[in-house]
């Protein structure tokens, strides 16, 4: 499987942090943002990555991750003009992911937990469409929301409901297939503009997607009090022993 982070976006919602730096560069605990989605994809086994880049301070980035040597990735980079949402950058690899299933991560999702290369290799193999993992969190209102029917299985998604059908979110973790960017041709921009990865993953809706619970601790880190919450997950978790440390940087 190939890999992709999405590290765009103009980053609004942290404003004055970051008007004139790129928000996947803002510490978290004891490393900056970006290091957790590469960590999670180097969790899974995969080995070729691209990172979607956009916004400010894309030569930071670029210096900072390098060749991704120090996280055991390659990576690849591609330019994100605008915010014109997860499914539209998504879209941008297509010549990058060529004929394989690939598992693209939100820059700013920080996912501290066992390994998930058991889930990746169950989306790899089995029958789905498309797939991601769910995550029960206090407002919902924020997200994507789940909504399931009695048996428990998902039968949709909701960008940012006003009146959510349930605590359950799909994080940022997109299990994927080459079919993906005919489907985001064909999508059109929401009210705030985006195409968005929820109407992306109603396509495959019944019956075609891949839901697991997420088992670990998560959190996005797009707000300032998420920002905080992730830091100190973080830090808990490093205490518990169960954070690796930071790769440096290849020759340092
Ligand atoms: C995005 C997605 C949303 C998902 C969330 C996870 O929202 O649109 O479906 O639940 O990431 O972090 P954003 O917060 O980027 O607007």
């Amino acid at each position: 499987m190939k890999g992709l982070v999405l590290a765009g976006g103009t980053a609004t919602r942290l404003f004055p942090l970051t008007i004139v730096t790129n928000k996947h560069l803002l510490p978290i605990y004891d490393r900056p943002m970006i290091y957790y989605p590469i960590a999670t994809l180097a969790g899974m086994g995969i080995r070729e990555v691209m990172v979607v880049v956009g916004g400010k301070s894309v030569g930071d980035v670029v210096e900072l991750l390098a060749d991704g040597e120090h996280f055991g990735v390659h990576l690849t980079y591609r330019y994100q003009r605008g915010a014109l949402g997860i499914a539209h950058a998504i879209g941008l690899a297509r010549d990058f992911v060529g004929d394989e299933a690939f598992c693209c991560v939100l820059g700013d999702n920080v996912l501290l937990g066992p390994p998930l290369a058991t889930a990746a290799r169950e989306f790899e193999t089995g029958p789905w469409g498309a797939g991601t993992l769910l995550y029960e969190v206090a407002d919902p209102e924020r997200f994507g929301v789940a909504e399931l029917n009695a048996a428990g299985d998902v039968i949709g998604f909701e960008e940012k409901p006003a009146e959510p059908k349930s605590n359950l979110i799909p994080i940022g973790v997109y299990f994927l297939r080459p079919d993906a960017f005919g489907v985001i041709d064909q999508l059109v921009p929401s009210r705030r503009g985006e195409l968005e990865i929820t109407d992306l993953l109603n396509h495959y809706l019944p019956g075609r997607l891949f839901a697991r619970k997420f088992d670990g601790l998560w959190t996005d880190a797009g707000t300032v009090t998420s920002l905080i919450r992730a830091a100190e997950l973080a830090e808990q978790e490093s205490r518990s022993g169960h954070l690796i440390a930071p790769p440096t940087r290849p020759g340092t």
